[in-house]
């Protein structure tokens, strides 16, 4: 199939309502749309359409058990596709539009095709302005997950999406850099407990703030047992990796650094490192993630990075062990995944 390809940046830029009109069209009509929000692209699809969700797990190459999140472009509209409840509301008011997704009972307009087979549905209201506009102008909730060939991480930028999805979907807008860097933290509601799926941007701490209290799912931050069912069945799979095998270094600054520079002598290895050490250690295969406190931006670049890291030929990538408090948590449950949980304590 041929891509279309349109750029935009925001909805009231020239050129873009003619855009957006085409992007809604085909989305309308049961065709792909790739679209930027404030984590990471999504590949749209019609979230109605049982149709249009075979052709998204075709696209990517996605096992169809692992269900999709569907967009709305006002947290309102989660009432006709989803049994909302008050807690829902507190967290919409809170948090929505935003990097946020609610997983709830689903009503039976949404079909098994877009849930996994599951009777609950994830709805997520992006607040990046041309996602809003194209789910606004398509009048459907777009079900929508990150738009890279399954287990590899996820684009935020359009290059990397051309890179996966060319000839494999209608369109592709361009949106520039995703601000976030990370997909949205999805939760599960019991009652007024929130259950945290996938840690994002929404921390733990601010959910505490609406919420009864927070759970953090065992998925979040461990490897699963044998036999063992994850509550999101996308923490099941492989993700987020690169070719090269990713080893993240624990221990004490020191002795990390230590342990790079000799790594850099001994062994063809790319580095994921923080800017305070770069000038201590002499490679041409370093990928500096932002300072060691800022991790805003290691979010922001962390998938970049290690798709960066894979086109520098390295036999292996190296990375640093994050916390996992705050957005912490965040990238510890990204980094573990894309280091299939190899951790070296130095
Ligand atoms: O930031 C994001 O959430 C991005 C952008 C495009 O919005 N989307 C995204 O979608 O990350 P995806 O499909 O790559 O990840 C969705 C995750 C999967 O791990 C899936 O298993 C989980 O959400 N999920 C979806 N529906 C669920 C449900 N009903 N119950 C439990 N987990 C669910
Ligand atoms: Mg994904």
């Amino acid at each position: 199939m041929t891509t279309i390809f349109e750029k935009i940046s925001n909805p009231s830029e020239k050129g873009a309502e003619v855009a957006i009109k085409k992007a809604a069209g085909i989305l309308k009509s049961g065709g792909l749309v790739v679209f930027p929000t404030e984590t990471v692209y999504g590949l749209g699809g019609n979230g109605l359409d049982a149709e249009a969700a075979k052709k998204i797990y075709a696209a990517k190459g996605r096992p169809s058990d692992n269900p999709l999140i569907i967009h709305v472009s006002r947290p309102e509209d989660a009432e006709k596709y989803c049994y909302t409840n008050e807690h829902f509301y507190a967290l919409a008011k809170a948090f929505m539009p935003g990097p946020l997704t609610v997983i709830l009972p689903k009503k039976d307009i949404i079909p098994f095709s877009v849930t996994g087979g599951l009777d609950t549905v994830a709805v997520r209201c992006p607040s990046h302005p041309v996602a809003r506009a194209i789910i606004e102008e398509a009048g459907i909730p777009v079900a929508a997950p990150s738009a890279n060939i399954s287990g590899r991480p996820s684009p935020t930028c359009a290059s990397y999406v051309v890179e996966d999805m060319d000839g494999r979907v209608d369109m592709i807008i361009d949106g520039g850099d995703c601000e976030i860097g990370l997909e949205s933290t999805i939760i599960k509601l019991d009652g007024g407990k929130a259950i945290l799926l996938r840690p994002g941007a929404i921390t733990c701490d601010a959910l505490e703030c609406v919420c009864d209290s927070v759970e953090i799912a065992p998925s979040v931050s461990e490897a699963l047992g044998e036999n063992e069912r994850p509550l999101s069945p996308g923490m099941k799979y492989r993700h987020y990796a690169p070719a090269s095998p990713f080893v993240l270094l624990s221990g004490d600054d020191e002795a990390q650094t230590e342990f790079l520079k000799n790594a850099i002598k001994n062994e063809n290895c790319a580095i994921l490192c923080y800017d305070e050490e770069r000038s201590l250690l002499n490679s041409e295969k370093l990928l500096p993630v932002g300072k060691k406190g800022d991790l805003a931006h290691q979010a922001k670049v962390l998938f970049t990075s290690l798709r960066d890291a894979d086109k520098l030929g390295a036999s292996v990538i190296y990375g640093h062990l994050p916390p996992k408090n705050g957005l912490g948590l965040a990238l510890y449950n990204r980094m573990i995944r894309a280091a299939a949980h190899t951790i070296l304590k130095v």
